[in-house]
């Protein structure tokens, strides 16, 4: 058994996390929306067609936002086409995912599915193929009451309400070559600046997304972000950042340490971001929506990205996760949680069954991917405020020969200050790890329960037939000795444990 240390202090905190956090991504992708969320005809679904067998697993995940309709779709989407009447909507050949779009979803549909599963709807605007224009267009059809010919095309289509969509992002990984419509970032940050100013001058409340590169990978990277910001820095809230872990081979070190790269990547944008607003002497900080993250590698090439024909709803980008993937998954997430006071929203890229946290079948059954359960136990237990931990525990060697911790964790006291959680990822596949807690300044009274997810084997996946082949189980309870709480930690684990305060 190895050994490692935890400090906590609730004087030394890094943030409260916010809602957002805990967000997921919807795009007009695969078998995401068709087969996935909405599904008329489905033994489940209801009058509007959505599945409710999906919508209960999204309630039980713990969901706060949903960004839509894309990702790559948006840069070649007509918002148009997908509202009023569906046997109206053109049918279009749509060239992000080479697939056919038939229109039979859009932004009501959408709406209305963010209202039924409890979700608040995060909107891009197409800045590949559109322009200023059309996302003012967009915006006065969401959420301008009425009084203006958009908004009374919406009450003509059945929605008197505006939808009043607070968050949007202006276009989608614009500096990627495979974007429709991709541009320089000076190009891009001068279109980004006077989309938001008509879209602040029509609606004032709400709050803007700047695209940053579209990996930490990309050439463009930092550059990109530092032009964008010289741009946009008066008119946005927020800069995204795009992340998806791979494994390459079978090196396992080198994928468990992806994770790492996340905080490195966050670092290093918030310089970015600050260095712009220290040339300009403004005390505004620029937030960020880490608006794509997840384990993405099986279904990443060309070939497992299209099919031929273009068909409508095609079964791509199905990645079926592993008990292996949810550790990474975990520690990336933890991460987030651990750079809150700077990291205001994200999304796991997808929801439903592209790179999804749940899977379905068309027609069929419905079930939980192992990454399902730590976002779920995220989603429930990290609201509130994260403690800026010390961590002292052994390494593991990666990448060029570099240290990495075999612990990922994060502490976070509830929002009443009368419980705490503290999330681990054991990331060391051959030792169970002792982990004392040493407290400063308060007492963790009583130990209330623990979580664990493990698996006899790290390449375990959930299937139809076996929807719960990796999942989490209650976990063996702290101990106390000479004052100080003990947790057991099993090898290549994920684990919550929850104690009350003093
Ligand atoms: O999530 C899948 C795709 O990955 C998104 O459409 C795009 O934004 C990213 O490259």
């Amino acid at each position: 058994m190895a050994k490692a240390s935890i400090v906590l202090d609730p004087a030394f905190t890094v943030g409260k996390t916010d809602p957002r956090l805990f967000g997921s991504f919807v795009e007009h992708l695969g078998r995401c929306v068709y087969g996935g969320i909405f599904e008329p005809g489905h033994p489940t679904a209801d009058d509007e067609g959505f599945r409710q067998d999906v919508i209960e697993l999204v309630r039980e995940l713990g969901v706060t936002v949903i960004r839509y309709p894309g990702g790559n779709f948006v840069s070649g989407y007509n918002w148009e086409d997908g509202v009023g009447p569906i046997d109206k909507r053109p049918r279009r050949r749509e060239l992000a995912w080479f697939s056919t779009e038939t229109n039979a979803f859009g932004t009501n549909e959408f709406m209305s599915w963010c209202a039924k599963a409890g979700l608040e709807p995060m909107m891009a605007v197409n800045l590949g193929t559109k322009g200023a224009d059309e996302a003012r267009g967009l915006l006065e059809y969401c959420n301008v009451e009425g009084g203006t010919a958009l908004s009374a095309l919406r009450h003509q289509h059945g929605h008197p309400n505006p939808h009043r969509v607070k968050l949007w992002c202006l276009g989608n990984e614009m500096d990627a070559p495979w974007q429709i419509g991709a541009k320089t970032a000076r190009e891009y940050g001068t279109l980004a600046r006077e989309s938001a100013k008509l879209m602040r001058w029509l609606d004032p409340s709400i709050e803007l997304v700047a695209c940053g590169s579209s990996s930490r990978s990309m050439p463009t990277f930092a550059e990109w972000e530092r032009i964008v910001l010289e741009e946009t820095f008066d008119v946005v809230e927020y800069i995204s950042l795009h992340g998806y872990f791979s494994k390459h081979g079978d090196k396992s070190r080198d994928f468990m340490a992806e994770a790492d790269l996340v905080g490195r990547y966050i670092d290093e944008i918030v310089a970015v971001a600050d260095g712009v607003a220290a040339r300009r002497r403004s005390p505004k900080r620029i937030m960020l929506s880490f608006d794509e993250w997840n384990v993405w590698y099986r279904t990443r090439d060309r070939a497992t990205r299209t099919k031929p024909g273009w068909p409508e709803a095609p079964a791509i980008l199905e990645e079926l996760f592993t008990m292996e993937d949810a550790l990474v998954f975990g520690a990336a997430l933890l991460t987030l949680i651990n750079r809150c006071n700077r990291v205001k929203a994200a999304c796991v890229a997808q929801l439903v069954n592209v790179i999804g946290l749940i899977m379905t079948e068309t027609g069929g059954r419905a079930w939980r991917q192992p990454i399902f359960y730590p976002f779920q136990h995220a989603a429930q237990w990290a609201r509130g405020t994260v403690l800026d931990m010390r961590l002292a525990c052994g390494t593991f060697t990666a990448g060029d020969g570099e240290q990495f911790p075999d612990i990922v964790s994060a502490a976070v006291l509830a929002e009443d200050g009368k419980s705490l959680s503290l999330f681990c990822v054991n990331r060391n596949f051959d030792l169970a790890i002792d982990l004392e807690i040493d407290l400063r300044g308060f007492d963790l009274s009583n130990f209330v329960e623990s979580r664990v997810m493990i698996s006899d084997d790290i390449n375990a996946t959930n299937t139809a037939d076996d929807p719960e082949r990796v999942r989490p189980q209650n976990g063996p309870a702290a101990t106390r000795h000479k004052g100080a709480w003990h947790l057991n930690l099993p090898p290549a684990s994920w684990n919550v444990f929850r104690f009350e305060c003093e």
